[in-house]
């Protein structure tokens, strides 16, 4: 019989079923055995009555422990109470035992479960976020295409930095120094040249020596860049992704968002527009609340979790001081010593989850900016040639998927939101 997964089990009451996957969770009264099963699709409760199976079945549940694969026969049908389906078995059959699986019920310390992350990804709530990611990976394809952007790869293996140097990871490129990327945005900024509207994705790397709940030394970036798109306009982009990958995890990923019990309340506001703060007036609110930080201070994570609780949607922090961020944003007009930047800070202590600006799109207003950082200027003659042909404004933003899976699972740390996080002190599994 051909397999059917858990997720169509709609379909399918009252029928017989085939069913292939994995014994999650186990327990027994008498001669009755209840299931946890996973299939990959989903979870389904499967009861094993003594007296409705054959005798091999009977056998293979004497011996069925916790992870065992096995395929089970049984018919479909309504939850009692419950709107779900559950499963009466008919057979059960191994296809491979478990022996004595690592994790079980009881609390386990976080190195404990990373150590065992190849295992760890198998458990309900670990399930629930790699779905949620999978929607939200979707999402950013769909809503981006559908809006004018195509996806163009950005190469990993770069010459030169993109973020500032005291993150980069250096690699020998056959004797010549080279480094793993830390964001495609420079290269895809050529690329607006040849179709406007453009973005990439995939991952970046940070040589972060903090330990922090937001910081990942490998993570994905999604970086779009439009031509002829000026500052406001790059904001209303970002906030209609937003709200749309919001949208779609609120549709697609109820049950998942059940498992994580997420209170979805300030998910389903996230409409546009969202806030927006200038830095100055970010500074004003901060100090209120008791912080000392600067006029022409950068936000720390500490300040962006407190300014976020103040509110109950995302809120852009624009105009920071230029002093505080990378050599290609565009200075504002009305006020040469900031930038015409935001920093897109996801409510309920979240913080960062997108970084954007118009570009500097002047040649020697570029020039100028990258002889102040003491950039390589021939290493960057090609991105300067940019503002040599046919220069036009252009704006654009880099998501990290890390911090965003974090904030709409409701996640403490962003480690549980990639499938094999790579932190300060973890290269493993
Ligand atoms: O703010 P960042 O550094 O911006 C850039 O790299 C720009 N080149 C993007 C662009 O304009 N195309 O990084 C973008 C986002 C941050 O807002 C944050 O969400 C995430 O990437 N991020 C990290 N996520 C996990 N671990 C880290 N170490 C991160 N550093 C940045
Ligand atoms: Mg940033």
């Amino acid at each position: 019989m051909a397999q059917v997964f858990t997720s169509e089990l709609v379909k399918h009451e009252g029928q017989e079923v085939t069913l292939k996957g994995w014994v999650a969770n186990l327990r027994s009264s008498g001669k009755i055995w209840f299931l946890e099963f996973r299939d990959g699709a989903g979870f389904v409760q499967v009861i094993v009555d003594a007296a409705e199976v054959d005798k091999d079945s009977l056998k293979t549940m004497e011996v069925l422990t916790i992870e065992s694969s096995a395929i089970i026969i049984g018919t479909v049908a309504k939850h009692p109470k419950k709107d779900e389906y559950e499963i009466k078995a008919k057979s059960v059959k191994l296809v491979a035992p478990s022996p004595e699986y690592p994790i079980g019920k009881k609390e386990h310390g976080p190195d404990f479960l990373l150590d065992n992350r190849h295992l760890w990804l198998r458990s309900s709530r670990q399930w629930a976020i790699q779905r949620i990611r999978n929607t939200i990976i979707n999402t950013i394809y769909s809503h981006l295409n559908a809006n004018g952007f195509i996806k163009i790869d950005a190469p990993i293996l770069t010459p030169t930095s993109c973020e500032g140097t005291t993150t980069l990871f250096s690699i020998d490129y056959f004797g010549e120094p080279a480094y793993l990327t830390q964001s495609g945005q420079l290269y895809i900024e050529a690329a607006i040249f040849s179709h406007g509207r453009v973005f990439d994705f995939g991952p970046v790397f940070r040589a972060e020596k903090s330990k922090t709940r937001r910081h990942l030394t490998e993570f994905w970036m999604m970086d779009a860049e439009a031509a002829f798109v000026e500052h406001e306009e790059n904001l209303k982009i970002q906030e209609n992704l937003i709200a749309t990958i919001v949208k779609a995890v609120l549709v697609n990923n109820k049950k998942e968002l059940e498992i994580l019990e997420r209170d979805t309340t300030i998910l389903q506001r996230v409409a546009p527009p969202f806030y927006r703060l200038t830095h100055k007036e970010a500074i004003a609110k901060l100090r209120e609340r008791g912080s000392d930080i600067k006029d022409m201070d950068d936000l720390g994570a500490d300040d962006e979790t407190l300014l976020t609780e103040l509110y109950d949607k995302p809120i852009f922090v624009e105009k920071y001081p230029a002093a505080v961020k990378a050599f290609y944003m565009k200075r504002d007009p009305a006020d040469p010593k900031r930038v015409l930047n935001a920093d897109l800070l996801a409510p309920e202590g979240y913080g960062e989850i997108i970084g954007g600006s118009q570009r500097e799109d002047d040649y020697d207003a570029l020039l100028a900016r990258m002889k102040e950082e003491k950039l390589n200027i021939a290493d960057f003659q090609w991105y300067l040639d940019l503002r040599k042909y046919g220069s036009v404004p252009h704006s654009g933003f880099g998501v990290g998927l890390e911090r965003l899976v974090a904030w709409i699972c409701g996640l403490k740390h962003v480690r549980e939101s990639i499938p094999f996080p790579r932190l300060l002190n973890r290269l493993r599994p």
